[in-house]
């Protein structure tokens, strides 16, 4: 299965992906491009290490959010990707890419959804949140794309331990290690594989 994966940071969720390739643990995964918003994501530098291409994809190159969202879908088409992974992507998909991949699409989350999700719920603050509510249990989630903000059906979820000294970054690690690095790749795997079907492709 062709897969794109789509990002705006670091990219160690990236990283975990390749690194789960190279292990033969995605025998039926075939990384064809990672896009990012930003120029100066790493997640581009680990996709080129790894001879993957390497796309740039600045939503400011286009005056209307629509024309961005039509030139996403199209360079996601001409590579005919078959599944789009959001690792990390910061750029919210319009009703172009969601309409072309629907039932394609699986995303990240770093909390047990439905706690701390929707609109804003993103990075750091995802941590933030769960320490001032006071949670003991956090964790990650990998779910399906739809029209809403972390609304679609859950693929897979993990939970993490919250510790007393925990500082948001502290925390927002260990979800990382404990529960993301693991999740994303065994989500793929279980969609590339067959094991959880999914809608039909245009590519
Ligand atoms: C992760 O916490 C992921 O859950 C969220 O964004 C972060 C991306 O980190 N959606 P990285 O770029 O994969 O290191």
């Amino acid at each position: 299965m062709r897969v794109a994966v789509l990002v705006s940071g670091g990219g160690t969720n990236l990283q975990a992906l390749l690194d789960a390739k190279t292990e033969g643990r995605l025998p039926d995964a075939e990384f064809v491009c990672v896009i990012s918003n930003r120029r100066e994501a790493y997640a581009l530098t680990r996709a080129k290490e790894h001879g993957i291409e390497a796309v740039y994809l600045p939503t400011v190159r286009f005056k209307r959010r629509e024309d961005f969202q039509i030139a996403l879908r199209d360079a996601l088409l001409e590579r005919q990707i078959e599944l789009v992974v959001l690792a990390g992507y910061l750029v919210v998909l319009g009703k172009p890419v969601l309409d072309a991949f629907r039932g394609r699409i699986i995303n990240i989350h770093p909390s047990l959804i439905p706690s701390f999700c929707g609109d804003g719920c993103y990075g750091l603050r995802v941590h933030e949140m769960a320490l001032a509510r006071g949670v003991k249990v956090t964790g990650a989630t990998v779910h399906f794309v739809d029209d809403g903000t972390d609304t679609g059906p859950i693929i897979l979820q993990k939970a993490v331990d919250v510790l007393p000294d925990d500082t948001p970054e502290s925390l927002q690690l260990r979800v990382m290690q404990q529960a993301e690095w693991q999740l994303l790749p065994q989500a793929v795997h279980l969609i590339t594989s067959g094991q959880i079907p999914i809608g039909r492709s245009e590519a």
